[in-house]
């Protein structure tokens, strides 16, 4: 038995209606969403949606958009709706149990392509990889460096894996392992980068519903939130080179106390970078 088909919807009417929901869903970027999302059902970029917007839907993307919006409301992240996320200059596959790169990072990344700038052969260390968006950007921007990445989850490892192959980034090397017991620390590197785990638990009820959906593994620190830091700056210490960086992601009220324990630990020139909206993201020493 044939099943008939409601009213069709056009590609204006289903933007139109995608925006709204999202709206009420109470997703602040409703119309950035809806356009990625009218996008990612119909394969069309933004100009070819102005052309073609009194296209009919066909009843396949009209059923994904369905299923989408049913995800989207409850606050599943559009990335992982999407399964690719630009980063910094580049594309990352993403998807349950691995972090969504964030445009924060990107600041780090951005210092530590600067610090690279005049250096030959670079050695890097990526701690705490999560979806390889830090290693792999620095791989990219410098192919004639050795980047070394350390993830201990094997949820984030096979998107670590995905990415190398989607940006042919295959100046790095992937390491199973883990950043408190020192994996990767047998190299010597003209520069050490992690963004590791930093939401104490006292903030956890105040991460967003979206947050929600990925692991907690690569986002909550026990205590106070700096154990990461404190283990990193001292036990990598000697695998930095002489005059090398170690440069880290913080949280919004972690830059003191970070600069605090890179100055304990014995590092020069600690000093904190801000992010887009002027709250200090970065903490990079010398060695
Ligand atoms: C905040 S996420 C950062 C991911 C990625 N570097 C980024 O910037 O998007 C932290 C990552 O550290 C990983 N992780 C947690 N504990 C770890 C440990 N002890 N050693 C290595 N990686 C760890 C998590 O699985 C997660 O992928």
């Amino acid at each position: 038995m044939l099943i008939e088909r409601g009213a069709v919807m056009t590609i204006f009417e289903a933007y139109n209606n995608t925006k709204k929901r999202l709206a009420a869903a109470g997703i602040e970027d409703s119309v950035f969403e809806a356009k990625a999302i009218i996008r990612h059902i119909t394969g069309l970029s933004n100009t070819e949606i102005l052309t073609s917007y009194m296209n009919e839907l066909t009843e396949f993307q009209e059923n994904n958009l369905t299923a989408i919006m049913r995800q989207r409301e409850i606050r599943y992240p559009l990335q992982y709706i999407i399964g690719t996320w630009g980063f910094y200059k580049y594309k990352f596959k993403v998807g349950v149990g691995v972090l969504i790169p964030r445009s924060d990072t990107e600041v780090l990344v951005e210092a530590a392509s600067e610090f690279l700038k005049d250096k030959e052969n670079p050695q890097i260390l990526d701690l705490c990889a999560g979806s390889g968006c830090i290693g792999i950007s620095l791989a990219k921007d410098y192919p004639d460096s050795a980047v070394v990445m350390v993830e201990k989850f094997d949820e984030a490892i096979r998107y670590i894996d995905q990415n190398v192959k989607l940006n042919e980034a295959y100046n790095t090397l992937l390491i199973k392992g883990d950043a408190l017991e020192g994996d990767g620390k047998e190299n010597k590197y003209d520069l050490i980068v992690s963004n590791p785990p930093y939401i104490p638990e006292s903030e956890i009820s105040l991460m967003n519903a979206e947050t929600k959906f990925e692991p907690e593994t690569a986002l909550l620190s026990e205590g106070d939130g700096l154990k990461f830091y404190r283990e990193i700056a001292h036990i990598y210490k000697a695998s930095l080179k002489d005059g090398g960086m170690l440069a880290f992601e913080v949280g919004y009220k972690q830059a003191d106390s970070v600069c605090e324990i890179l100055n304990q630990n014995g590092y020069k020139d600690v000093k904190a970078v801000k992010d887009y909206n002027g709250i200090n993201r970065v903490v990079c020493a010398i060695k």
